[in-house]
């Protein structure tokens, strides 16, 4: 049978354990998971059915439970250019106000296992989407008030990653605006596609009206041995 678990060199390297990754959507997979979590310390595992998120747990210490909806957007992509509200982040230093404020309710920030070093992926994260031109600072009056990360694929579809507002101006249409304008990134008639856990409301109800599909529900499980 194929591999279920596979071996994580960047997550193994940053949260100093051996760490696998999986994907799983059928029963089938749960043997060979479970036999292969073995050679780990743990595992972030990706399950598609919500039924096997039990027996997923089972399987050794739960760190993290992270429900989210897979959205979908066909047809969402406009082409450049970006509207004039949007530049590209140059530096880590123009949104570090911001960075902190991102990532407080992640998984990595929820499981005691990864907690110590979840401040690390972020910017280590960010800094590399800066440097390969995917970060846009959203500009109020001058000032950047909010940034969004996206990834595009060799056909022109692409993913809105990560998102922040600052919290000084929350619940004014910025975040709505800057997912609006991210579809510049994406080929013309491409699809957008992006994660939201399932109680982060408000990316929920602004993706909803824009025309995002709940594409799946997916529970990525932290299991440790
Ligand atoms: C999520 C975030 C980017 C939203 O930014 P924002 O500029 O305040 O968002 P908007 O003003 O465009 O939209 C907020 C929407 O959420 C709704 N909302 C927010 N909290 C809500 C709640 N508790 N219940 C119901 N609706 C809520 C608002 O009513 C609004 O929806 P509407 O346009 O349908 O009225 C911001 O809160 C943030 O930076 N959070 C921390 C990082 C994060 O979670 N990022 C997203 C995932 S990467």
């Amino acid at each position: 049978m194929a591999e279920v678990l596979r071996a994580s060199e960047f997550d193994s390297t940053l949260f100093e354990r051996r760490i696998g990754k999986a994907s799983v959507s059928a029963s089938e997979a749960l043997r060979s998971l479970a036999l292969e979590l073995e050679e780990f310390d743990g595992a972030f595992v990706a399950v598609r059915d919500l039924s096997l998120v039990p027996a997923v747990c089972r399987m050794g210490e739960v760190g993290a439970i992270d429900p989210r909806y897979e959205f979908a957007k066909p047809d969402a992509g406009r082409g450049r250019p970006w509207p004039k509200t949007m530049r590209p982040v140059t530096d880590e230093e123009e949104i570090h106000h911001l960075v902190r404020q991102t990532f407080l309710i992640s998984r990595f920030h929820k499981d005691p296992r990864t907690a110590g070093h979840a401040d690390d992926l972020y910017r280590l994260w960010l800094t590399r989407g800066i440097e390969s031109g995917r970060v846009m600072a959203y500009l109020k009056d001058g000032s950047v008030t909010g940034y969004i990360f996206h990834d595009v694929d060799g056909d022109g579809s692409g993913r809105h990653v990560l998102a922040a507002v600052d919290a000084q101006v929350r619940g004014r249409g910025i975040y709505r605006a800057m997912i609006t304008a991210s579809e510049h990134a994406f080929s013309p008639g491409r699809t957008a596609r992006g994660k939201v856990s399932v109680d982060n409301v408000g990316p929920v109800r602004v993706l909803l009206s824009l025309g995002y599909l709940v594409d799946y529900l997916e529970t990525v499980v932290h299991v440790w041995r």
